[in-house]
């Protein structure tokens, strides 16, 4: 089938039935066989996502009315992207996104008339949409004023950042090697890499490569995940004989990377609420060969599936409204929705209260998000802080991020890493 017209009908997905576009094209990637078609359909929709709202004015530029039917709209979003964005020859551009219009003769004629017009006009085009900010910055105006609210100074840099390509990370099993041995292995495969100097266990590569391609990674000597994930298993100070409580927990990156870290573990109990990615987190340990006891429950009502026994540390990797992954999910600037917001702060709000007191006396809880949002961050935490007398915050010292008025956040980019909030709240 003509690569063009299964990306557009992966976008269409996100864009008509809220489906992620992870799944979606998961999904479609399944019958393609040709790994370039499958490497082109995946950068047609990345990067259709990443520039969605100003790919989403220009189209709205070239057309009298828009246009109701998703597919011909994903489909001509796809065919200026490949114009604007990507090193196609504009004629193949042109010719193989009308040829996917075949199970559309009426589209034909627009798509060709959209895509030639705007290889015309395109100087002009541009330059409006320069001048129109949720095109300029390819993110939804709601996010927009509210990234600007939150990080005044930071914003024009976060908005960037969010469109960019992110980098590939890799978390070495200390268990296993050294980071200096793998850096050596990843070397004699030619592939390029440095260590993070803020961080034991973290590889950032020049290039992404398929994880096949990484030396012991089926005989798990190493694990894709980003820097900024990676200090949590640090800040959760873990030592041998504790009971650990992982809130949260699928798909289990930090649930492997704190057993990784610690073997002497009295036991590591996994928790969350979706038994399918509870699945990847069982998949996760096989591969690492680690041991976590994995329930599927719901962390804001502890009472089905706790035993009574307190832990010494919890990790509570809240869900969130996940702005801080958007270069790794652009998909989560047409999806989320400004109210989302609220109720993801109200059960952030609930897990917390939830699970403080499983915590034993002594104990440390470290709170969590991939997001920027300050009322998903310093804001929640503060509030709890203020609502329990036996809380109190042990500030986080160290040379990433930066510290708020309590926790310590990363903003998108920074050291090249995701957006991340931390928080280390002990009980007295
Ligand atoms: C940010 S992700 C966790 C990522 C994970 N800690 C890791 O490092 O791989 C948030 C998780 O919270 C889970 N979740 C959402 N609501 C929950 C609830 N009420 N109880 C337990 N888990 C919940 C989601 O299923 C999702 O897997």
């Amino acid at each position: 089938m003509n690569t063009r017209l299964i990306a557009a009908r992966v976008l269409s997905r996100v864009l008509q039935d809220g489906q992620s576009l992870t799944a979606a094209l998961d999904n479609a990637l399944q019958a393609v066989e040709s790994s370039k078609d499958r490497a082109f359909i995946q950068a047609l929709c990345y990067g259709v996502c990443r520039q969605y709202h100003r790919l989403d004015f220009i189209l709205s530029q070239l057309l009298d009315k828009p246009l109701k039917d998703t597919d011909v709209k994903a489909l001509a979003l796809v065919g200026l992207y490949q114009l604007k964005f990507m090193r196609v020859k504009p004629h193949a551009a042109v010719s193989e996104t009308v040829l996917a219009t075949r199970k559309k003769p009426w589209a034909k004629s627009l798509i060709n008339a959209v895509l030639r017009t705007y290889l015309r006009e395109q100087e002009g085009l541009e330059e409006k949409a320069d001048k129109e900010q949720t095109a300029a910055a390819s993110h939804p105006e709601w996010l927009i004023k509210q990234i600007e609210q939150d990080w005044p100074e930071q914003a024009q840099k976060i908005l960037l950042e969010n469109n960019q390509q992110p980098p590939m990370a890799l978390r070495v099993n200390l268990s296993r090697t050294s980071r200096d041995h793998y850096l050596q292995a990843l070397m004699d495969k030619d592939i390029a890499a440095v260590a993070v100097s803020f961080c034991p266990s973290a590889i950032m590569l020049d290039k992404p490569v398929p994880v096949d391609l990484l030396p012991g990674f089926a005989e798990g000597l190493v694990s894709v995940q980003d820097a900024a994930a990676q200090l949590a298993a640090e800040l959760l100070d873990v030592q041998p004989g504790h009971r650990v409580l992982d809130v949260c927990a699928a798909p289990g990156g930090k649930t492997a990377h704190i057993l990784e870290s610690q073997s002497q573990l009295k036991e590591l109990v996994a928790v969350d609420i979706d038994e399918s990615r509870m699945q990847r987190v069982s998949e996760n340990c096989q591969r690492l060969n680690l041991q976590a006891k994995l329930v599927v429950g719901d962390a804001a009502n502890p009472e089905g599936w706790w035993d009574g026994k307190p832990f010494d540390r919890i990790l509570l990797d809240a869900p969130c409204s996940a702005l801080g992954v958007i270069r790794r999910h652009p998909d989560i600037k047409l999806l989320r929705r400004a109210e989302d917001i609220k109720p993801l702060q109200a059960l952030q709000k609930n897990i917390l209260q939830a699970v403080w007191p499983l915590l034993a006396p002594g104990g440390l809880l470290l709170y969590a998000t991939c997001s920027i949002l300050k009322q998903e961050n310093e804001q929640q935490v503060q509030v709890f802080l203020a609502e329990h007398d036996d809380a109190v915050e042990l500030s986080i010292e160290a040379d990433w991020g930066s510290a708020g008025k309590c926790g310590r956040q990363i903003l998108t980019g920074e050291s090249g890493m995701d957006g991340f909030y931390y928080a280390r709240i002990s009980k007295q």
